[in-house]
């Protein structure tokens, strides 16, 4: 659950295009961003997906026609209508954007899309000679005219064997327009953010590596937070690491070494940058070329120091740039955390716990605090990673005003001599 799409309603109508089964993974998207999610079919639609699999998705009934209202007053036109706060249309097939733009309503969804004032987001699929006909551009103008809103479709092999305009726009993009418009919180609007996540590998033969636990959830939920907040996330990722939302840009690597050259890079573009990720601080001096053998003898390995990623990022931030770091320790949290936050040059400190039952590596829970320069007791909270990326999400939106405010008085002063 993300703050940005908490309680949040959005109706995903699904029509009757041959791209209709990507509705799924698109609910499915917008389900784990924490939205609640009523899928709606047409009839033509329900020929080619079954209802059962988004019901199953959304954990909601899916609505499949207007008459089903008798048996369920939860799906009611005109209550889904005016309690939605976006309508995503994905497919949008030829006739719904013709309905829609002629203010036909002979089924439920083009009735919901007549009774409700939110936002409607169409993403439209259809056959290359279909979309550039005349009449769909006459629509889609008209639609365009009256604020609705479209993404895609793209060009490229069609279902149909022919190659044009008119293929469903892929999930990222559609998420990528659908976030502005659900979510209510917007406080990250051009706000380029770099974070790392997840474990470094670091090898000791081509087979081998030393590694750590980490599983790159933190990362995750920050990164899902953020994008639904406005920003536009790059995450520095290491090996094995969960899988980021779509609309991240993700770099892959390996190694502490390429993760630090990959972070100071990107970071100094970033208005923000979050190291997340557990790199290790060790790395073996030398890469045997081939597969260690036993030999009876055990095995030295010879470690020599990794980069500090974040202690790089910390000594170049720019004015105004915010950077944050955690700390995760097993003992001495609270002293090791500010330590590193001073020495680091960090804004922001995330000390967390790990080694212990619901706190650390792989849960999906952290006892943390968050800690910043000034010297007062923080308090540590057992909490759901979401929500520890809300609370440090909030933390650093509030720097980012603050940074902003002093940058307008700065000018000011300057106008004023
Ligand atoms: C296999 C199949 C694939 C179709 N794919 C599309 C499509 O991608 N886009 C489209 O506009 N119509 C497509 N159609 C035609 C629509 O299903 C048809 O126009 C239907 O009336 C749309 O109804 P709806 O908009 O209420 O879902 C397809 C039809 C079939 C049988």
């Amino acid at each position: 659950m993300h703050s940005a799409f908490r309680d949040r309603n959005i109706v995903l109508g699904v029509t009757g295009s041959i791209a209709a089964y990507k509705a799924c993974e698109l609910a499915s998207r917008l389900v784990e961003y924490g939205a609640n999610v009523t899928a709606v079919l047409t009839r033509s639609a329900s020929q080619m997906v079954g209802p059962a699999s988004l019901a199953a998705i959304t954990g909601r009934p899916v609505i499949t026609g207007l008459f089903d209202e008798s048996q369920n007053p939860e799906i009611e036109h005109i209550s889904v209508a005016t309690s939605a706060h976006l309508f995503l249309i994905a497919p949008a097939t030829a006739n719904i954007l013709a309905k829609a733009a002629r203010g036909a309503a002979d089924d439920w969804l083009s009735t919901a899309l007549l009774a409700t004032r939110a936002p409607i987001l169409f993403a439209p699929a259809m056959n290359t000679n279909m979309y550039t006909h005349p009449a769909t551009q006459v629509n889609l103008d008209i639609l365009r005219a009256r604020g609705c809103r479209f993404v895609g479709p793209e060009s490229g092999r069609l279902a149909c064997r022919t190659i044009g305009p008119g293929r469903l726009a892929d999930t990222q993009a559609i998420l990528e327009a659908v976030i502005p418009l659900a979510s209510d919180r917007h406080d990250f609007a051009g706000i380029d953010v770099v974070l790392t996540s997840g474990p470094t590998h670091e090898p000791i033969d081509p087979v081998r590596f030393i590694g750590n636990r980490s599983s790159g959830k933190m990362g995750r939920a920050l990164a899902i937070e953020l994008l639904a907040r406005g920003a536009k996330v790059s995450a520095v990722v290491g090996p094995h690491s969960e899988p980021m939302p779509s609309g991240v840009r993700v770099v892959p690597v390996q190694t502490a070494s390429e993760m630090a050259e990959t972070a100071v890079n990107l970071s100094q573009e970033a208005d923000v940058f979050i190291g997340c990720a557990a790199v290790a601080d060790y790395r073996a001096e030398s890469i045997n070329p081939t597969k260690r053998k036993r030999d009876g003898n055990g095995l030295v390995l010879k470690l020599v120091e990794n980069p500090d990623v974040i202690g790089m990022v910390g000594a170049v931030k720019r004015e105004g740039q915010v950077v944050v770091g955690f700390a995760a320790e097993t003992d001495r949290l609270l002293a090791n955390a500010r330590k590193k936050l001073e020495k680091k040059h960090l804004d922001l400190i995330v000390a967390n716990e790990v080694g212990v039952p619901d706190s650390g590596f792989g849960t999906d829970s952290l006892r943390a605090a968050i800690l910043d320069g000034k010297r007062n007791a923080p308090e540590f909270r057992l909490l759901p990673k979401e929500e520890l990326a809300e609370e440090l999400a909030d933390r650093v939106s509030g720097m980012l005003t603050e940074a902003r405010a002093a940058g307008h008085r700065a000018i000011q002063r300057e106008v004023n001599n």
